[in-house]
């Protein structure tokens, strides 16, 4: 059985479904403080998927996991992941993201399960030195949030060492979209991404969207990031288990798709996706934005062989689809 803790957001629900069509036993584990119950009850009508409510922050929830089932590995997503609340609370961050992690670690070696999958980010690169970036690059985070990953990073490979716990460290770039079928879907409340916050300010009494700055060094002013789908991202974890499992080494890959979209080409996208004229605001710049951020990914690309497979386009249309679905659920 495969444990998926926080398998109740966004990039977990995805990775369920990719799990499920590859044949495995799921189980979830999510505090449902940023999770849907109704994402669980979508997963459920999917495949073969147990549900279990607690928090890492409580080694009791996560004990009594891997006291009832038999968990063979884990792909390990629930965090908070705001970048701008991390610097208002960064306690919030420490205690959930790394003491959290620490947690579900120590229980594997208790019940003796070595291999897992964890949702690091690009944000533990900082601004970046050059781009693109590859997995060489200097791990220096401007966020307690980036630094609450980086640091399970670093105790990952001392538990590798002492206790030969294996994990893939598997470092986003911008992800977007959502599953094609709109059975899962981003659902972020706030909502501070790109893509789902141009598709909300179409609908009805959604705000004006407003990109933040336009006096960039880019070409168009904008900040350059690289959107890889959230289906195309799900596929890497897969591959990432299945590496554990061959290989039983530990290791780390940046996912991107090594393309740097500017904030008004993806406004742009949009409008020519969606088939509407988009109102827009040009405001100030947002506090912490680094210039322009896309992966080197040729790293993931030899060794796991993944690839991405879906268009910015298609990112755009998933996400309004499941946009207007999310309306009929609030
Ligand atoms: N942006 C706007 N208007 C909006 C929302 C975003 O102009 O309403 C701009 C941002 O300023 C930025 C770009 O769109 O230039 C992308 O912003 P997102 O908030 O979508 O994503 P970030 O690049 O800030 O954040 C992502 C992940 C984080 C991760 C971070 C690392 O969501 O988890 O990359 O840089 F930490």
């Amino acid at each position: 059985m495969i444990l998926v803790t926080g398998g109740a957001g966004y990039i977990g629900s995805h990775t369920v479904i990719n799990l499920i069509n590859a044949g495995e036993k799921i189980v979830i584990f999510d505090s449902l403080e940023n999770g849907h119950i109704e994402i669980v009850q979508a997963l459920q009508k999917i495949g073969d998927v147990k549900f279990e409510k607690g928090d890492l922050r409580n080694i009791d929830d996560i004990d009594k996991v891997f006291s009832k089932y038999d968990i063979e590995a884990v792909v390990h997503f629930a965090a908070f992941a705001l970048v701008g609340e991390s610097v208002e609370n960064p306690a919030k961050y420490y205690r959930n993201n790394t003491f959290g992690t620490l947690n579900l670690l120590d229980t594997m070696v208790k019940y003796n399960c070595k291999k897992i999958v964890f949702s690091s980010t690009c944000a533990t690169y900082g601004n970046p030195q050059y781009v693109p970036v590859d997995e060489k690059h200097p791990q220096a985070p401007i966020s307690p949030y980036g630094t609450s990953k980086l640091m399970v990073e670093m105790i990952m490979k001392d538990y590798d060492k002492a206790y030969g716990l294996k994990s893939i460290k598997l470092r986003y770039f911008n992800v977007a979209g959502c599953d094609k079928n709109c059975r899962v879907g981003e659902w972020h409340e706030p909502e501070t991404h790109l893509i789902p916050n141009i598709v909300k300010s179409t609908f009805g009494e959604g705000k004006v969207f407003k990109i933040f700055g336009d006096d960039y060094n880019t070409p168009d002013g904008t900040c350059i990031r690289d959107y890889v789908n959230v289906e195309d991202l799900a596929e890497a974890h897969r591959l990432a288990l299945e590496y554990l499992r061959k290989e039983n080494k530990s290791n780390e890959f940046n996912l991107g798709t090594e393309q740097g979209d500017s904030v008004k080409t993806i406004f742009k996208a949009c409008e020519k996706v969606l088939d509407k004229k988009i109102e827009v605001e040009i405001t100030a710049r947002r506090d912490g934005d680094a210039e322009a951020l896309y992966a080197n990914a040729n790293k993931v690309k030899t060794t796991l062989g993944w690839k991405p497979l879906r268009t910015i386009e298609d990112s755009i249309t998933t996400a309004y689809k499941w946009e207007e679905k999310l309306q009929t659920l609030l």
